[in-house]
């Protein structure tokens, strides 16, 4: 029988199939190149695969600048090759997920052509026109470091069209049924394909009113409400996760009462696990947890720790984005927008233990985990590509030619070259050969989540320890009681961890057991260590 609710206990991997394997020779990465390394997931222990946008696009921002929703990019492949992926990847019990980019278009998409020249075609009214720029003057311009306006001019029709992104990206108008009707249409089409949900991107604006922030209006949950409803009906046991970068108190209403998202990534909690490392002082991350709301059973937050946008700071205050920025981005060209364009590993100073650390916080605390293609192995990034490309470099499988990611003599984009972060070093090939690679204890962490399910509830009490450097919280289901403990700091911790049941405890990782003494536990733990600590009752 099929678990209806399968995305609360599924780990997450965020793939792009241009960056990941290049079957073809042809510098670009593709579908059958990505179905041909099925078999890297399983052995990781991935459940669902999340696709960046393939789609027919001009690339002006990464695929989310769509030209044509039932195309995928012939770069990529074809559609039977898609197909192919799918049953492919579910003979191996993996999921696939793909992005749908309800708020936006390309301006190459032909709706917008038609509607851009003429005012009196039907296209016209799908996209948000005005004769004045000073309209929706509360809304933000979320892409501060390209654009001044959410307004464009449209020339031939004599007004401005509005966009919360790049000005190539004008917003479709969500007042209009027919705008509607088109992407349930379109989501209909690929769910008969038989992939499994969709991380919907950009959903706080789909609605604009004059005098709001144009955000998270309650008629963009109506909407995305029928879209559920639309959903369930198609097919049931199909996931919709929310791409909404806000404050829970907004973002959990995109749950609604288990009637709109399944599942909506927790943003403010991200940055605060820098926060917490970086000042050795677990009040960051303690006060993210305290912020979110109980949601609906049925539900599951998103966590992860990087993607591939730059590390948005947004969803901290200006203090904490200025303490940011000065200790993870002190050379200025790695910061973009309100963020930072690093990835994991060199935002971790490449240290073992912090990556580790990290990763033990991302797997414990609770929320299904989303991993970013490449961090499993500790890619690094480069600053001098354009906008977020950085981040976006081919996957590195081996020491060999071109990373072994292609044959080709040219690729879609440099290989990281810096010599800690180079193929010679960091290599999937390497990795897996080396028992002790991170990929390995991020292997193992996968695998205690799926044998431990408390992980996946939301069950979650945060303990106090009386030490500022420790972040230790208690996982517990009727059936176990799992403590995660971690030193945040680069020196040697004594902690006193008081236990409600009298029990002894065993580390997943290490099989100590640790033996508690009137109530508590005394830990000794060393820079940046972590314990899974279960309870061994009766
Ligand atoms: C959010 C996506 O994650 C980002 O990559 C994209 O640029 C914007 N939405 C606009 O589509």
């Amino acid at each position: 029988m099929v678990d209806q609710y399968w995305y609360q206990k599924s780990v997450f991997y965020e793939v792009s199939v241009q960056a990941f394997y290049d079957s073809n020779g042809d510098g670009v990465g593709d579908l059958a190149g990505l179905t041909q390394k099925l078999d890297y997931f399983a052995s990781l222990g991935i459940d669902c695969l999340w696709l960046l946008p393939i789609y027919e696009s001009p690339m002006r921002d990464g695929g989310y600048d769509i030209s044509d929703y039932r195309k995928i990019n012939p770069v990529y492949g074809s559609v039977d090759q898609f197909a192919n992926l799918l049953q492919e990847a579910h003979n191996r019990h993996i999921r696939v997920i793909m992005d749908l980019v309800m708020n936006h278009t390309s301006d190459q998409h032909p709706w917008f052509k038609a509607a851009r020249e003429d005012r009196q075609s039907p296209y016209h009214d799908y996209f948000v026109w005005s004769e004045t720029d000073q309209k929706y003057l509360d809304a933000r311009i979320i892409f501060l470091d390209t654009e001044i306006s959410n307004w464009t001019w449209n020339e031939a029709t004599q007004e401005y069209y509005w966009h919360r992104f790049y000005s190539h990206q004008p917003d479709l108008n969500y007042d209009n049924p027919a705008v509607i009707d088109e992407m349930f249409k379109i989501v209909e089409y690929w769910l008969e394909m038989g992939i499994d949900g969709f991380r919907v991107d950009a959903v706080p604006y789909l609605i604009e009113r004059d005098g709001t922030s144009c955000e998270n209006l309650p008629e963009t949950h109506a909407i995305l409400k029928q879209l559920r409803a639309f959903v369930d009906r198609e097919v049931p046991g199909k996931v919709l996760i929310c791409e909404a970068n806000q404050w829970p108190k907004d973002v959990v209403k995109y749950l609604g009462r288990g009637d709109e998202f399944q599942v909506a990534f927790d943003f403010p909690l991200m940055p605060r696990i820098y926060m917490a490392m970086k000042k050795a002082d677990s009040a960051p991350i303690r006060w993210a947890m305290e912020q979110l709301p109980s949601i609906p059973a049925s539900c599951q937050w998103g966590t992860f720790l990087r993607n591939h946008d730059e590390l948005t700071l947004e969803m901290v205050s200006e203090e904490e984005r200025q303490f940011m920025w000065s200790e993870y981005s002190a050379d200025r060209r790695y910061r973009l927008n309100l963020g930072i364009r690093r990835r994991l590993a060199p935002l971790l100073d490449n240290d073992r233990r912090k990556i580790e650390l990290a990763h033990s916080l991302l797997f414990s605390l609770p929320g299904s985990p989303f991993l970013y293609y490449g961090d499993e192995i500790g890619m690094g990034d480069d600053v001098t590509l354009y906008d977020r490309n950085g981040l976006r470099t081919p996957m590195q499988w081996t020491s060999g030619n071109n990373a072994g990611f292609s044959t080709a003599g040219q690729l879609y984009s440099r290989i990281i070259s810096q010599p800690e972060y180079a193929p010679s070093r960091v290599n999937v090939e390497a990795a897996e050969k080396e028992p002790g690679s991170l990929w390995h204890v991020i292997q193992k962490m996968i695998a205690l989540r799926h044998d431990h399910t408390v992980f996946s509830t939301h069950n979650f009490t945060w303990i106090d320890c009386h030490e500022a450097r420790s972040a230790v919280f208690r996982r517990e289901s009727e059936n176990e009681t799992i403590l995660a403990v971690h030193n945040l700091s680069d020196t040697v911790l004594h902690l006193e961890v008081p236990v409600t049941r009298a029990a002894n405890y065993v580390d997943l990782f290490t099989s100590r057991q640790y033996n508690e003494d009137e109530s508590k536990l005394l830990l000794a733990l060393e820079p940046y260590q972590y314990l899974w600590l279960k309870a061994l009752l009766g």
